[in-house]
């Protein structure tokens, strides 16, 4: 379906893993992507991917929780596609470590590249979509450990949690601006993403038992959501979380009789 025809976006973590899957998806609904990584290699390899198959795409290596890094992403992307009507906040890092056992070094790293990274890239592109005075949008990328605390997840939970909130406040300040704010929180989904292992089968199969679909996520799954949310159709759409969970997030899974 061709609903951004003469819209550019940015997703950044798009390199890899569901970033990738979302990049490609924007391309293929007619938008001009920039692919932004902290992997620069591996960003113009898959903005390559993307160009060989006939789309608009370019790179850019940025590390999101870095001002200058993001404001410059931001300038490069608008120097390469005249303007950024899209924004999809997806670069996380996940890892899994007892709040006991986590080192202050470990958590401030979690809330700067999750929190703090979707703050400056949703400032600077904001600023821009203010300024430019035309219709945007932003889809953060949050989780189902947003709401559904589990063990070893402490920072990485709360990162999650700060971007739903944080969603819902640029929504307000925004939607006066023809600026949509929204969230999509995955649940487990399994990306062949390069740079983060799969989950554990163990764990695969625990989360499994709890998604009302009966399996794992696939990262169209995600990808679908967040094209139509910065699609024209969800125009009235703000403020909102969508959880492409499998039903995951709606509550525990009964037991027969
Ligand atoms: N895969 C899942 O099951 C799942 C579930 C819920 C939420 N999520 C969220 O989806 C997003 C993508 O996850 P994924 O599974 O594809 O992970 P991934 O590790 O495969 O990909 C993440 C990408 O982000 C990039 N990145 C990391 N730190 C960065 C930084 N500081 N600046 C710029 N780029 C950076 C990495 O290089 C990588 O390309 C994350 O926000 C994650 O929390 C994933």
């Amino acid at each position: 379906m061709i609903r951004l025809e003469g819209k550019s976006a940015i997703v950044t973590g798009a390199a890899h893993g569901l970033g990738r899957a979302i990049a490609s998806r924007l391309a293929d609904e007619g938008a001009a992507v920039m692919v932004a990584d902290a992997r620069g290699n591996d960003a113009e390899t898959a903005a390559e991917t993307l160009r060989a198959a006939g789309y608009r795409a370019e790179s850019v290596e940025v590390d999101v929780s870095d001002a200058a890094q993001v404001d410059a992403m931001v300038l490069s992307s608008i120097a390469a596609f005249g303007s950024v009507d899209i924004l999809v906040n997806n670069a996380g890092i996940s890892p899994v470590s007892p709040a006991l056992e986590t080192s202050e070094e470990d958590w401030d790293r979690v809330m700067a590249v999750n929190l703090k990274g979707c703050f400056l890239c949703s400032k600077a592109v904001g600023r821009k979509m203010v300024e430019a005075g035309t219709a945007g949008r932003i889809v953060n990328i949050t989780s189902t450990a947003g709401t559904n605390a589990r063990p070893g997840a402490g920072a990485y939970a709360a990162s999650k949690a700060g971007i739903i909130q944080f969603t819902r406040v640029m929504a307000l300040e925004l939607g006066g601006r023809s600026i949509t704010v929204n969230a999509v929180g995955p649940g487990m989904t399994i990306t062949g993403s390069e740079v983060k292992p799969a989950p554990t089968d163990a764990y695969q199969t625990a989360f499994v038992n709890q998604v009302a679909a009966g399996r794992a996520g696939r990262p169209e799954d995600i990808a679908q959501a967040v094209a139509y949310l910065v699609s024209p159709e969800a125009e009235y759409v703000t403020g909102q979380v969508l959880f492409v969970d499998g039903g995951y997030s709606a509550g525990k899974l009964s037991v027969d009789g």
